[in-house]
């Protein structure tokens, strides 16, 4: 569904995403973990687009999109968890959902000029934005406007948006960053639905590490750019770079 080949970037002198080959199946969740500064925001930057590649290719279910600007790759199905700048922060939680179904109906090229169509879509749209609320959770926060609402209901406005656009491939950078402790099991359990979809990529960059032994099928490791380590949870996890990496973290936290 999803693969890199030789995947580059550079900052100045450092490379920041090295030669990362990789290919995700379907019905698969794969975490990618490391320490600070190891290139995994960066490695999906490159991959939704944000950031463009020095080297290497990036497929999309066979179609090269190296070259594609991350709009383009969004309708081709990568979906990449907003970033709060990119709501309407004017516009109620539900509006805001509302949209996001919309632009998916819109790149999927559906007939915007007939009316009939389009009233019906409507009434469609509002019910479809309604349950995604429930599922997240922010159903009694839906006329809330969307910049009114609390740290950890936008992080599920995020991934409410997530599931209204409908990808492919789901990539979630830190989902619960910043969660307090009650609100993190809402995401986690939101993950595992989409988990048993069985026909979605699902990354996940996240630094609880019993988030990660938990909810993946696979870890790849990145370390100062580079794949270092790809292969089942527990066989990772164990692994001297990992173990490393994670002391190393859990040092430098402690400065
Ligand atoms: N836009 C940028 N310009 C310059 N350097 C960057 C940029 N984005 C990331 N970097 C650098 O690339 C490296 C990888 O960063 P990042 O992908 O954010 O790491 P991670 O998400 O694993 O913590 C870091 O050294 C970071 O400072
Ligand atoms: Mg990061």
């Amino acid at each position: 569904m999803l693969e890199t080949r030789n995947l580059t970037i550079r900052f100045g002198g450092h490379v920041a995403v090295d030669h990362v080959s990789c290919a995700f199946a379907p019905g698969t969740l794969t975490s990618i973990v490391g320490p600070n500064g190891a290139g995994k925001t960066t490695y999906f930057n490159l991959i939704s687009g944000q950031l463009p590649a020095a080297e290497g290719t990036v497929t999309l279910a066979g179609e090269d999109i190296t070259h594609l600007p991350a709009p383009l790759r969004t309708r081709r199905g990568l979906g990449r968890a907003f970033q709060l700048t990119q709501l309407f922060p004017n516009l109620s939680v539900h509006e805001n959902v509302r949209l996001a179904i919309q632009a998916r109906q819109a790149g999927r090229g559906h007939g915007a000029l007939d009316m009939w169509r389009v009233w019906l879509d409507h009434k469609d749209w509002i019910d479809e934005a309604s349950q995604i609320l429930s599922q997240v959770r922010l159903a009694d926060r839906a006329q809330a406007v969307a910049s009114s609402l609390p740290h950890g209901d936008q992080r599920k406005l995020e991934v409410a948006l997530l599931i209204a656009l409908d990808p492919k491939v789901f990539m979630f950078d830190e989902p619960t960053a910043g969660m307090s402790v009650d609100e993190v099991p809402v995401v986690l359990d939101l993950i595992r639905q989409l988990k048993s979809r069985k026909d979605v990529v699902i990354l996940l960059v996240e630094h609880k590490m019993d988030v990660v032994r938990e909810l993946s099928d696979r870890i790849i490791v990145l370390n100062n750019g580079q794949l270092v380590a790809d292969g089942e949870p527990a066989t990772v996890i164990a692994s001297p770079v990992v173990q490393q990496a994670y002391l190393g973290m859990a040092a430098e936290e402690e400065t």
